[in-house]
């Protein structure tokens, strides 16, 4: 192996840079290469890639949120929206293209950092011969055969501060603060730093909630003398006789992340509001959760798992994604992880969300957490 080429694609994640810097260092060390394509799979389809250099461009980047080498999450070049010279949008399979660039460029293997939307491509690309190495990225931690991806803790980390901030001003002004994270289908995010910030409430994806299971545990802590309660909701909750609450449906139709999700945490504040006489206020954190810089655990993840791809890589062990599985660096092949028999989890795509005996669960309910139900 002498020359690497890495891309990150899909919405950013912190400790991406941490990835890239373990990568190259573990490349140099090993007299390998290692270039950068630009904007994920879209500079793979341009073929525009820069050369990365442990000294040069990928110094000082450790602590750095976002990707020096960008990224783009509505690239799926296996199904591109393309406009033709009629003026109509069409979808086209330009992967041909991406797969001649890397054989004239002369990679020979490509680390793609990413969530499963991600790995879907790369799997794809697997079977059309290209060497592939899969790094899960996503602050969802939604991403099958690995126990945590890059970029969940230091989202769980800034939910829970928050978490503390919301709580000082609730029970200053007797209020329910509802906080929205995010986490697509899944609800890491919400259970763990309702954990963590001593939420009262926690609302995943996983659980239809009754509202009134809520209010039954709002006015239980109202009995105890609590004039104030914390909700956490994720984006993807729902009611149990509802659905997902949608911002936006992008009419670019074909991809996985044609649905942006929003307001789930302002429905459950008005419902609460009307129905407990206090007043509710919400907070959507939104992308202050994956920006900026990564926690220390993210840092040293982020650093294993680029380290891992590369000895992976050298061992000639291809179109696998790295884990984090028990305590321990391994990996799984990108088919059991997004190929047609790893259906796994929920909505459209194949991740991983909380099963009902997830130890999570368990510890929720033993400190008196409502997940609604
Ligand atoms: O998958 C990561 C994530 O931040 C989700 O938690 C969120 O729903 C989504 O991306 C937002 O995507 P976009 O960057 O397209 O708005």
């Amino acid at each position: 192996m002498k020359k690497i080429a890495i891309l990150t694609n899909g919405g950013d994640a912190p400790g991406l840079n941490a990835v890239i810097r373990a990568i190259v260092k573990t490349a140099e060390k090993n007299n390998v290469e290692c270039y950068g394509f630009i904007e994920g799979y879209k500079g793979l389809l341009d073929n525009n890639f820069v050369k990365l250099d442990s000294k040069g461009n990928a110094s000082g980047i450790l602590n750095r949120g976002g990707t020096i080498i960008g990224t783009s999450n509505s690239t799926n070049v296996f199904n591109l929206k393309v406009v033709n010279e009629k003026g109509e949008v069409e979808y086209k399979d330009l992967s041909d293209v991406c797969v001649q660039n890397i054989k004239d460029d002369g990679f020979d293997c490509l680390f793609t950092l990413g969530g499963d939307g991600t790995q879907k491509s790369s799997r794809d690309f697997s079977l059309k011969g290209i060497k592939c190495i899969g790094i899960p990225k996503t602050i969802d931690n939604d991403v099958v055969a690995t126990d945590v991806t890059f970029g969940y803790n230091t989202a769980v980390s800034v939910a829970t501060e928050a978490l503390d901030r919301l709580h000082t001003t609730a029970e200053a002004h007797h209020r329910i603060m509802v906080l929205e994270v995010m986490g697509r289908y899944a609800g890491w995010i919400t259970l763990e730093s309702a954990i963590a910030g001593g939420g009262d409430v926690a609302l995943i994806p996983e659980i239809p909630y009754d509202i009134n299971k809520v209010v039954e545990k709002i006015e239980n802590r109202k009995a105890q003398g609590k004039q104030f309660s914390i909700v956490v909701v994720s984006e993807g909750a729902r009611p149990k006789d509802g659905t997902i609450t949608v911002k936006r449906t992008l009419n670019d139709g074909q991809g996985l992340d044609n649905i942006r999700l929003g307001g789930a945490g302002e429905k459950v504040a008005l419902e609460l509001e009307e129905l407990t006489g206090l007043t509710s206020r919400t907070t959507v954190l939104g992308y202050t959760q994956r920006g900026g810089t990564p926690t220390s655990f993210d840092r040293i993840l982020s650093t294993k798992y680029g380290v891992k791809a590369v000895e992976l890589a050298l061992q000639g062990i291809f179109n696998v994604l790295v884990t984090y599985k028990n305590g321990e660096m391994s990996y799984a092949t990108l088919e059991e992880v997004v190929g047609e028999n790893a259906k796994v989890g929920a909505a459209s795509s194949n991740i991983r969300t909380i099963k009902m005996d997830d130890p999570l669960i368990n510890v929720a309910r033993n400190i008196g957490i409502c997940l609604g139900d």
